[in-house]
């Protein structure tokens, strides 16, 4: 299985910090945010990674990372131009996948935990795909998922009135078919291709699993979750890469 790190994107809402550098180079306590997604993907034992980034700092990630040997992963590289949306920056992974089933990380999300055994059990599955939710106080700020029984009947992008608390977090594993998926969507309200509207072509064709996480998970995209973030990882528990 490969790996697929999200790290494009403007950072409007950390601006002025991501006027003339990108999000994903910002620090989170003592680490710049990229390393958090490489770990959470090596530790589920994912070493081929792609990291699809854009703007202007693109040639900061390189001089960072360089090949990935100090991290004891490979990494690869591609380009979105502009900020069309995160299915828009995952269909740049389709040559890298090369078939494969591939685990999808958004450059902003970290965990405490260990996503192995979710990873494992998609991967004996091999087909369809698999998202992990978490219970969260503030549910309008992402996708949140709306359960019939056990299964999850859609999920809602950033809804008013939150059918559940359980967030999507931005850990996804895909099939091959998440390519044609991508390929057939049209953009949002606001004009981007939307994660949300992939994971619900899953739910709708009956091949969504999901597991719940373990261990805190944050968003690092605003100024307060930035925060939260470093306070989290200063306090233990987290990545402990590089
Ligand atoms: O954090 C989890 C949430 O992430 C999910 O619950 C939502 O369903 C999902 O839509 C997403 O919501 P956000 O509004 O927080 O996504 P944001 O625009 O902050 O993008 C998250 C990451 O995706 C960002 O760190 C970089 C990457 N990205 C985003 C866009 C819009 C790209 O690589 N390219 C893009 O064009």
């Amino acid at each position: 299985m490969k790996g697929v790190i999200l790290a494009g994107g403007l950072g409007t809402r950390l601006r002025p910090l991501t006027k003339i550098t990108n999000k994903h180079l910002l620090p989170v306590y003592d680490r710049p945010m990229i390393y958090y997604p490489i770990e959470t993907l090596r530790n589920a034992g994912i070493e081929d990674i792609l990291i699809v980034t854009g703007g202007n700092s693109a040639g900061d990630f390189l001089r960072l990372l360089e090949n990935g040997d100090e991290l004891k992963v490979n990494i690869n590289y591609a380009y979105q131009r502009g900020e069309g949306g995160i299915a828009e920056a995952l269909g740049l992974a389709e040559r890298f996948a090369g078939g494969e089933p591939i685990c999808v990380v958004l450059g902003d999300n970290l965990i405490e935990g260990n996503i192995r055994d979710t990873v494992d059990r998609y991967r004996a599955k091999g087909e369809g795909a698999c998202i992990l939710l978490k219970e969260v106080d503030d549910p309008e700020r992402f996708g949140v998922a709306r359960l019939e029984g056990d299964q999850i009947a859609d999920i809602v992008e950033k809804p008013k009135d939150p059918p559940s608390n359980l967030a999507v977090i931005g850990i996804y594993m895909y099939d091959q078919r998440v390519f044609e998926i991508i390929g057939a969507l049209e953009p949002s309200a606001r004009g981007e291709l939307e994660i949300t509207d992939v994971n619900n072509a899953y739910i709708e064709a009956g091949k969504m699993s999901y597991g719940v996480l373990d261990g805190w998970w944050t968003d690092a995209g605003t100024f307060d979750s930035l925060l939260r973030a470093s306070h989290l990882v200063a306090e233990g528990g987290a990545n402990k890469l590089g």
